[in-house]
């Protein structure tokens, strides 16, 4: 036994080829909220399905609650809650019906008075005789959440719960699932590949690229680490490594794509110079980078997160920045 909600070690998954979780060592202290953080196909999913015992583990072992997930499967699973990234409720069932369901197909008994607190606490207790495909993304989300407390599992695991969703209803989600953690004693993982995410809602994010942690801290403790920002800039024609390099504060220059990432002690320092030294027509394409998880990512990778982000030229955002540094 250990006090830890989840304590895997080595953690492997191969499919054929791939090595899609590569020896992965993942302690998470019961109570938390722990966000793993990384691109489309990093290996956040595999690592959830293996944890749940979803999944064949190739490799390593894992603990949840206590229990190890591959000789004692099911006393695991009694322990764990799923929120999966696809929906899972029955459109033509009411929402207590999809909770009498869930209770079926566990097995639970006694559960209607948990199903009412926790249809009041989401908030969906005026809604609980209406039919589920007439509900929001939001109100959705919410019983979903609800159907993984049922049984009152002691973990719950969410694979990207917020994608797709607006911002607004992300902010109530975040909140939400802040609450769940506080309300009902649960630990909780998270997959995310919005930084603000992890940022405003994780106590604790491992950062996931390639299958293996590149990182792992409190999300201050891994911002503090990058003492830079970044500069991506793309110009037509584009401009040799050796000019960007006599530009202030520039620490370094890896190419990316058509364009370059600058690594800056700081960012309106370098894009004032960038006005004065470059042609501003040649200016194609440029984003700043914060100091954040992202740039934290970049700074280990070279590549970003959310690779939809920067993607869009703003001129008006370069030349606000621009004017800010100016002054
Ligand atoms: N059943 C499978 N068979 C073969 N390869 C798989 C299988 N499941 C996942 N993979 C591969 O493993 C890698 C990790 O996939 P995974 O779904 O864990 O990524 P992810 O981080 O959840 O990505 P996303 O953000 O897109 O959901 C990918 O390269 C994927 O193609
Ligand atoms: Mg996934």
């Amino acid at each position: 036994m250990t006090l830890a909600a989840i304590d895997a070690t080595g953690l492997t998954k191969v499919y054929g080829r791939l090595t899609a979780v590569d020896h992965v060592d993942l302690k998470v202290s019961a109570g938390g909220v722990f966000g793993l953080l990384g691109p489309n196909g990093a290996g956040k999913t595999t690592i959830i399905k293996l944890l749940t015992g979803l999944s064949d583990i190739t490799e390593g072992s894992a603990y949840v609650a206590g229990f190890d997930v591959r000789r004692q499967p099911m006393h695991a699973k009694q322990r764990i809650g799923w929120v999966a990234a696809e929906v899972i409720l029955d459109d033509d069932l009411s929402a207590w019906e999809n909770l009498w369901l869930q209770a079926q197909l566990q097995r639970i008994s006694g559960w209607t008075d948990r199903a009412r607190s926790l249809l009041r606490y989401f908030d969906l207790d005026d809604r609980r005789s209406d039919r589920v495909g007439g509900f929001s993304t939001g109100m959705r989300k919410k019983l979903e959440i609800a159907l993984a407390l049922l049984h009152q599992p002691e973990v719950i695991f969410m694979d990207e719960p917020t994608i797709g969703l607006d911002a607004n209803t992300r902010r109530m989600l975040w909140e939400m699932i802040r609450g769940v953690n506080r309300e009902f004693q649960v630990t909780v993982l998270l997959t995310s590949h919005y930084i603000e995410e992890a940022d405003a809602l994780c106590d604790h994010v491992a950062i996931i690229d390639h299958g293996r942690f590149v990182a792992q801290g409190t999300p201050d403790e891994l911002k503090a680490r990058v003492r830079a920002e970044f500069i991506e800039l793309e110009t037509r024609p584009p401009l040799a490594e050796a000019e960007l390099l006599a530009l202030p504060g520039v620490q370094s220059a890896r190419s990316q794509g058509s364009g370059w990432l600058l690594r800056v002690a700081s960012a309106d320092e370098t894009l004032a110079a960038i006005l004065t030294r470059v042609d501003p027509r040649t200016i194609h394409r440029v984003n700043v980078e914060r100091p954040s998880l992202e740039s934290v990512f970049i700074d280990l990778t070279g590549s970003r997160i959310d690779s939809t982000a920067g993607e869009v030229p703003d001129y008006r955002k370069f030349y606000a920045n621009l004017r800010r540094a100016q002054r």
